[in-house]
């Protein structure tokens, strides 16, 4: 019998993957599935973006370059820390790799140790536990509340903190809740993680998308200290809708930097090269394109909360999101009830019944940490959004 490595067999399969194979029959079937399940905003790359990568391929840039990023990228990224978030770092500090999600597992991979605990604030982003557990790691959970508005306190952190604690996994704005951490409770976390030599991951992949007046602040501005324990995460998926693109950044102490180049020039290599022209246009260029899509994102999440304010008296709450494009629908008081016959336990109920019974794709919440909820995403169409949460309010007053 074959075998597999410990590492892989500690990962745990997509929960949302059954959710989603079902919602693609019944699309493959014809029927029109509304789907509040997307994680990627329902816009194409702006035209200047896509022009660059063209262009690169018309000037022969089709061949291997630097493993860890085109000089000319690392110089773009270098200034956008600078620009956007006052952070400087040397271009030897930035590792461009195949999408965030890549710079989280190299930075993960450089760092953790069998056994060495990492701090997850919870509700998370599923991906988060699954990695450190592939690296042999320990994800630790701290439970946030709906009234702290999902956010994880500088007491709750201490209190989770052992001698074996390595990292926090810090992530705001936050997928799934959609909450953003402020400057003064960043710099309470930073006050521990200082104090107790504890490293941050801080994914800031949803920087650009922040709404309702709060502003991004990221983990490394708050003293020299803390920046050299933090590895900042970010790249152009979601910001520039450059979702399939693959291109994502960190940019980190020099000695984890050095350990993450010499690792990717033996897996990977190389981004494509095409991506990385591309990605310096989106980081160099107009900023307008971008703007009409976060303009959009906020509109959306305006009409959406208005409409769900409606919704309180059948049993629907919400969490208001100021950040990223989800919103965490509370669905704890349908539990216990039923819809024709079928028993409603927990949010991967209310999923199912949705999807079979009006066509509506969420994500239930137990694949995040939190099973009194749903996400759902609004990078959709606002009539779209309107008709799915009809379809959900249809639920809430047709159970019994
Ligand atoms: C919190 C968070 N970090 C990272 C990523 C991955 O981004 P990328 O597509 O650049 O790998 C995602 C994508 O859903 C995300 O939600």
């Amino acid at each position: 019998m074959i075998k597999v490595s410990r590492k892989v067999a500690s990962i745990s399969p997509s929960m949302t993957l059954a959710i989603s194979a079902k919602a693609n029959e019944l699309k493959a079937a014809g029927v029109r599935v509304i789907n509040f399940g997307v994680g990627e905003p329902d816009f194409n790359t702006p035209a200047h973006i896509i022009s660059a990568a063209k262009d690169a391929m018309d000037k022969g840039y089709t061949k291997y370059v630097a493993a860890a990023g085109l000089p000319a990228l690392k110089k773009a990224i270098c200034q956008k820390l600078k620009k956007d978030n006052g952070l400087d770092y040397d271009p030897s500090q930035i590792i461009v790799s195949n999408g965030a999600k890549h710079s989280i597992f190299n930075a993960l991979f450089a760092t953790i140790d069998d056994g060495d605990e990492v701090i997850i604030p919870s509700p998370y982003w599923l991906t988060y536990p699954e990695v450190v557990k592939s690296c042999g790691g320990v994800p630790v959970y701290v439970e946030t509340t709906r009234e702290g508005g999902y956010k994880m306190t500088a007491e709750q952190l201490e209190a989770a903190i052992t001698p074996k604690t390595k990292m926090l996994i810090l992530n705001s704005p936050a997928n799934p809740t959609g909450s953003v951490y402020v400057q003064e409770e960043i710099e309470k976390i930073a006050h521990v993680c200082v104090k107790h030599n504890i490293l941050v991951l801080s994914d800031e992949i949803y920087e650009k998308l922040i709404y309702g007046g709060e502003k991004h602040y990221s983990i490394a501005q708050v003293s020299p200290e803390m920046k050299e324990l933090t590895i900042v995460i970010n790249g152009v998926s979601k910001s520039y809708a450059m979702t399939g693109w693959r291109l994502g950044y960190l940019a980190c102490a020099p000695v984890i930097a050095k350990a993450i180049a010499s690792f990717q020039s033996h897996s990977t290599s190389n981004v494509n090269t095409m991506t990385q022209y591309a990605a310096i246009a989106a980081l160099e260029g107009p900023t307008e394109p971008m703007e009409e899509m976060i303009k959009a994102f906020g509109d959306r999440r305006q009409k959406m909360m208005k409409l769900l304010d409606g919704y309180r008296d059948i049993g629907l709450d919400y969490v208001k999101p100021d950040g990223a494009f989800y919103l965490m629908l509370v669905v704890e008081k349908l539990f216990g009830k039923s819809y024709k016959g079928k028993q409603i336990r927990g949010s991967m109920d209310v999923a199912d019944i949705l999807l079979t019974e009006k066509q509506v794709a969420v994500t239930p919440g137990i694949c995040f940490g939190d099973d009194e909820v749903i996400r759902l995403s609004y990078a959709l169409s606002f009539e779209d959004i309107k008709t799915g949460l009809e379809k959900i309010a249809e639920l809430a007053r047709e159970v019994q």
